[in-house]
């Protein structure tokens, strides 16, 4: 854990508010990569995983930038009502579910409302090391977007910018085909739907990678399997216990007294990352890679299941 205070607080865009942290003691802060996250442990008691938006090579502060969520949890409200210059806070280290693949010298980004901010720290890094990029930035209205004086600066070739509320309608990443290159790795941050759509567009341009960084669950797949209950032995003590289908392995655990690290809770944060010593994983986050789920060797224990009657963990 890091002892950091709020040093600055500005209006980014309606609803964002940028924050800035440094060190309580003034120490430099622990180096990071584009597309990194940091744990921030709320006034309120709620833990939240926010994207570092500055520079990597920044080492005397972190950056982030917040969407005040309606009918949300609990965690944005907290962070627009009371975070304020000289707000003392804790955070984790910074955890990079998001990185940038250094096999490949150019990027297609798009980003959507508040998920700009990995994608912000993509571009600086991109910018400092000379590497080719795009961005298709979309936001509710030019009101909405964060960071767009920034990003105008880049021009037109570089970045193309889409307002809902003055095209009348959403972007239709259908229509991305004819703007990215062949081979140019796709990294997408923004809501679900942006994201669903942007996972059915690859689907269709394999030759496209993507890379995702989903800061809220999908919608509801049709195509998932139903949950059904299953078996967990705990491979330290040999306990044995039933996970119903309308329970988490997460949940099942802690009802019997285990106290598992945990975050987001909706398998996006990697935080109650476990090892799987027998069975098969089911896996229903969103943060393993393909080549991770395949080997089976983790899963996250907040949403995923197993898919067969006895799963094996590494606790
Ligand atoms: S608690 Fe975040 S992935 Fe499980």
């Amino acid at each position: 854990m890091l002892k950091v205070v709020v040093t600055r607080r500005t209006e980014e865009a309606a609803g964002i508010v940028g924050l800035e942290l440094r060190a309580a003691d003034g120490e430099r802060l622990p180096p990071f990569a584009p597309g990194a996250h940091i744990d921030v442990m709320l006034p309120n008691g709620l833990v939240r995983q926010y994207s570092l938006v500055n520079d990597c090579e920044e080492r005397d502060r972190y950056e982030i930038a917040v969407s005040n969520v309606a009918n949300g949890r609990g965690g944005s409200a907290c962070v627009h009502s009371t975070l304020v210059v000289g707000t003392a806070l804790e955070i984790g280290m910074p955890r990079n579910n998001f990185p940038l693949r250094s096999e490949h010298a150019r990027f297609f980004f798009i980003a959507g409302g508040i998920g700009i901010t990995p994608i912000l720290s993509m571009i600086r890094y991109c910018n400092r090391h000379g590497l080719n990029w795009n961005l298709l930035y979309l936001a509710r209205s030019r009101a909405h977007a964060a960071f767009l004086e920034e990003l105008s600066e880049y021009g037109a070739d570089r970045v193309r910018i889409h307002f809902d509320a003055e095209a009348g309608c959403n972007f239709d990443i259908g229509s991305c085909s004819g703007l990215i290159p062949a081979g140019v790795p796709i990294y997408c941050c923004g809501p679900a739907p942006l994201m669903q759509a942007v996972v059915d567009f690859s689907s269709r341009h394999p030759e496209n990678p993507v890379f995702l960084e989903w800061f809220a669950p999908a919608p509801e797949n049709a195509d998932q399997p139903p949950a059904e209950g299953f078996e967990v032995v705990l491979k330290r003590s040999g306990k044995a216990f039933y996970v119903e289908e309308d329970r988490s392995i997460l949940e099942v655990l802690e009802s019997h007294g285990y106290n598992i690290p945990c975050s987001c809770r909706e398998g996006m944060c990697r935080t109650c990352e476990t090892g799987v010593v027998d069975g098969v994983p089911d896996h229903r986050d969103y943060v393993l890679s393909k080549a991770e789920r395949e080997e089976g060797r983790t899963m996250m224990i907040c949403v995923s299941r197993a898919r067969n009657s006895t799963l094996v963990l590494d606790i």
